[in-house]
């Protein structure tokens, strides 16, 4: 079993940020993680950060050691992982893996994106770079319409309907109210779901989550030094990543996403749980339907079921299986290379129980799933309670 824990913590606000650039949203979270964690910049040894795009958001290269030196820690071994949407849990996989090879002692995990330096049409534009260029973005599809024909797999196969999808804004929206540092705090109703503008059918804009800049980080020990620093440090008991192809049409099954069935497969074997071990989970909605597949593919619900499993709340806090108590990526904002380290962040804070109105009673263990791209990567972490 992996033998680390989080020592801190520390998120921005996520929304639009006119008055921070790039490298102080990321100081502004890295610098809260280090304060948590009672250390000082210069005790952290690496730093892995995620950022899926900062090239062409904010005509920025090579950011991670211009990161760590408007943070304090210059010199430090400063390392971009980019994974698209998944590039954070990978910075997080990395910053796992140095600890356990025993080189660093104290190691922070991060990502930052701003994506609103450019207009709607040029993010979109970029994120698509995230899909197969050959065969999926230069003739034209962008990833709405990706997770739309997803939707329609999902629609044909099972007949999820739109009702189950709204379901699922519904609730992260109502899950986002109770988050101060989400984009949307704002509940909404499933009239206002089905009823708002159509971006690629059958997702209309609150299937879809948002355009966003933010940052989050963590600070990362192994187990036995971890009560020095922290008198609530969180154990992560597994770590998985696996892949798949970019391109859909080389896949036997679009109701379902091959690299998150087995990242969770592995995740499970390595924490020695079962899906029903799990007692709340972030998961990846950057599109309703995606929420709706992760239930699935995470094994806490059959095939096909995870629609009605929505509709009928069991997946609101404190239901058989808690899902995006954050949020998710849909409310509480998709600042798509730090979504993976919020996702974790949100575990930490639920596994100390400082998560306020929307904390989850008994939440011993938590699963944090974050997909790359339309599933070409995905990451499964398991966080337990010490
Ligand atoms: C859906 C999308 C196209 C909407 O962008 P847009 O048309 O430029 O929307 P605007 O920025 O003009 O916003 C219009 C209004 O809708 C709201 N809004 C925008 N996106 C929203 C969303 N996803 N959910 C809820 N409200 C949203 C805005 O806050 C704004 O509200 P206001 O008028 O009260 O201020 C854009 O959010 C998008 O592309 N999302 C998907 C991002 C994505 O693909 N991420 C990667 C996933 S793998």
């Amino acid at each position: 079993m992996i033998d680390v824990s989080i020592i801190g913590a520390g998120q921005t606000k996520f929304g639009r940020h006119n008055d921070y650039d790039l490298r102080e949203l990321f100081t502004k979270a890295a610098t809260e993680a280090v304060e948590e964690a009672g250390i000082t910049a210069k005790d952290v040894q690496a730093a892995f950060i995620g950022n899926l795009s900062a090239d062409q958001f904010n005509s920025q290269c090579h950011i991670a050691p211009l990161m760590v030196d408007f943070a304090g820690m210059k010199g430090i071994p400063s390392t971009k992982c980019e994974a698209a949407c998944a590039s954070s849990a990978t910075a997080l996989r990395a910053a796992i893996l140095a600890l356990e090879s025993g080189q660093y002692d104290v190691v922070m995990a991060a990502g930052v994106e701003k994506m609103t330096d450019l207009s709607t049409a040029g993010v979109i534009e970029t994120l698509a770079m995230a899909a197969d260029q050959t065969f999926e973005a230069n003739p034209g599809i962008t990833f709405p319409g990706i997770f739309a024909v997803l939707a329609v797999a999902h629609m044909a196969k099972y007949g999820t309907n739109k009702e189950q999808l709204a379901a699922v804004a519904v609730k992260n929206h109502a899950n986002a109210v109770h988050n101060p540092l989400a984009q949307y705090q704002k509940a909404i109703t499933i009239e206002d779901a089905l009823s708002s503008r159509m971006v690629a059918w059958p997702l209309g804009l609150y299937d879809c989550s948002p355009i966003t800049d933010g940052a989050a980080a963590v600070i990362l020990v192994r187990n036995k030094a971890a009560r020095k620093y922290s008198d609530a440090p969180v154990k992560i008991i597994a770590s998985a990543q696996a892949s798949d192809t970019m391109n859909l049409c080389d896949r036997e099954d679009l109701t379902s996403l091959a690299a998150a069935r087995l990242a969770a497969q592995d995740a499970y074997k390595q924490a020695k749980m079962k899906p029903k071990d799990i007692d709340f989970a972030e998961v990846h909605d950057c599109f309703t339907i995606a929420e709706i597949i992760a239930t699935e593919d995470l094994g806490f619900f059959k095939p096909g079921e995870g629609g009605p499993a929505v509709l009928e709340g069991r997946t609101q806090i404190g239901a058989e299986k808690t899902i995006n108590t954050s949020g998710g990526l849909k409310a509480k904002g998709h600042p798509v290379g730090a979504t993976g380290v919020a996702q974790i962040i949100e575990l930490y804070h639920q596994l100390r129980g400082e998560a306020g109105k929307r904390q989850v009673s008994k939440a011993d263990i938590g699963l944090a799933h974050n997909v790359g791209g339309t599933g070409a990567t995905c990451c499964v972490h398991i966080a337990q309670r010490w």
